[in-house]
């Protein structure tokens, strides 16, 4: 079985890195597992991955159960017998885009084209009527039942279809095809219970399931057996974890449980809710080393009214006085967020309110978005929409004002040195590239050759708005 990187997933949402063709022996991806070595059947696959890193790491399991089936991963979409688009619905631009690639292959005969994710379990059927030449369409809270799809696909069935949501159970496999050489991802938490006004995600992903704890230990441990050291547990809401085993750890346990495995150097967890973040995540941050230095803790507004009409379940002054927790930890936490302008209502007060919010906390970095209706959801039918215009508007002051702001904080940090973890080599610029503790990307020069997954020391020369410069020190 072949152990190269370049499987057949391609990512909108993280860059390639140069180490998924580089021939480093550690770390190692992971060996695919299976009871009995797979059947080869000749025929071949590939995944475009759309949306956030659940889905990236969905595409993992799903090229996992297929690479046990016997299927093998395809250099291009062309080769392949089997393409799936791994879709996302967050906002109405994502789920155009599958549309429009799913317009490509008009007509298709030769190959099995199936829609995973959030799009298929939005549209359903709908997307057989939109695109006759889609066989496949599978919701991501359906997934385990991949395997009887395809099984279905090959015994010569022309449509399946897979769209329950009121499963409890998660999307478990030992058979995932790891992409990422440097970072491996665990699923801790699937769905969400949350009921935020603007979201799709509760329908799409369907209700909240926590994974058993030993089951996520078990897995960390098989990572790190495999030459892992970073870990990034995840889940649409990672800190409302509930272990439904009878050990019952809570997220904090879980994490501090995750850092423990021998050989783990790095854990990360997102994305965190602000109603379910207390103090104990800081205190086991503060106490732990292996757990990362970096909070993702999505605010979506500054204004407590707009935060109402989105059901939020948190105000201004509760969430910054999370923020004030983090702040008072005795490691340096850095700390990123979502924010959404232009939601219905918003008023230039709200939208003033966000802002200054943005130089309250200080943020490290903001993933800011336009307001979008998505169908299923309250919000969709809220009066008060915003103009597109306006909401471009107020996207470009709020993004300028937080470039402002990530400016001023990585600029104090020049002349500090960071450990990095290595995970890219730009050939062109002679440049390795690699993340703090806390997330900051560092490209460096270094004397040394075969960096990739490393611990090395840099100090930074140079600072910009989203990335740091610096040189190699031993
Ligand atoms: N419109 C714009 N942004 C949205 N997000 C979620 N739903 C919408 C929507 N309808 C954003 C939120 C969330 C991130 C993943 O996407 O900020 O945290
Ligand atoms: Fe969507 Fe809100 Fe659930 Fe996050 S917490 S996935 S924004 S409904």
């Amino acid at each position: 079985m072949s152990r190269t990187f370049d499987v057949g997933i391609e990512s909108l949402a993280h860059q390639p890195v140069e180490a998924q063709h580089h021939d480093a022996p550690s770390p190692a991806a992971e060996p695919i597992r299976s009871a009995s070595p797979p059947v080869v059947n000749g025929k071949s696959f590939y995944i475009e991955t759309f949306g956030c890193q659940m889905n990236v790491h969905d595409s993992e399991k799903v090229a996992g159960v297929l690479l046990a089936r016997g299927y093998r991963a395809a250099a291009n979409p062309a080769q392949a017998d089997l393409m799936l688009y791994n879709t996302c619905s967050i906002r109405e631009k994502a789920a155009q885009k599958v549309f429009s690639r799913l317009g490509e292959w008009r007509g298709e005969t030769q190959k099995i084209i199936g829609v995973l994710g959030c799009v298929a379990q939005q549209e359903g059927e709908e997307i057989f009527e939109r695109a006759p030449w889609v066989s496949l369409v599978c919701g991501s809270a359906s997934y385990r039942k991949l395997p009887d799809l395809v099984a279905e696909l090959e015994s010569g069935g022309r449509r399946v279809m897979a769209l329950d949501l009121d499963t409890d159970e998660t999307f478990e496999t030992e058979i995932t095809r790891r992409d990422n050489p440097i970072r491996a991802y665990i699923t801790i938490i699937e769905g969400c219970d949350y009921a935020c006004a603007y979201c799709v995600v509760p329908h799409t992903r369907g209700p909240e399931r926590s994974r058993a704890s030993d089951s996520v230990i078990a897995e960390a441990r098989r990572l790190a057996e495999a030459g892992y050291t970073e870990i990034q547990l995840l889940g649409q809401t990672v800190n409302s974890y509930r272990d439904p085993s009878p050990r019952s750890l809570n997220f904090v346990e879980l994490l501090q449980a995750v850092a423990a495995v021998p050989g783990i150097r790095r854990v990360r967890f997102t994305t965190s809710h602000p109603n379910d973040f207390h103090r104990e995540i800081v205190d086991a941050i503060d106490a732990t080393p292996a757990v990362c230095d970096h909070v993702h803790l999505p605010v979506q507004s500054g204004s407590t009214r707009i935060l109402r009409a989105m059901r939020r379940t948190y105000t201004r002054d509760e969430y910054l006085e999370k923020i004030s927790w983090i702040r008072g930890a005795k490691r340096a936490i850095s700390i990123t967020s979502d924010v959404i302008v232009g939601f219905p209502g918003e008023t230039d007060e709200d939208f003033a309110d966000t802002v200054s919010l943005l130089d309250a906390v200080g943020y490290d970095g903001v993933f800011s978005f336009i307001y979008s209706p998505r169908p299923n959801t309250s919000a969709a039918s809220m009066p008060g929409a915003i103009p597109e215009g306006e909401k471009s508007r107020r996207l470009a002051f709020l993004q300028e004002r937080q470039r402002q702001i990530q400016i001023a904080r990585n600029a104090a940090l020049v002349g500090g040195e960071f450990e990095v973890l290595v995970d890219a080599r730009h050939a062109a610029r002679g440049q390795w590239a690699g993340r703090t503790t806390s997330n900051r990307m560092v490209n460096f020069v270094s004397p040394r050759e075969n960096l990739l997954g490393e611990y090395l020391q840099v100090r930074v020369t140079r600072a910009g708005p989203n990335s740091l410069v610096g040189e190699h020190v031993d």
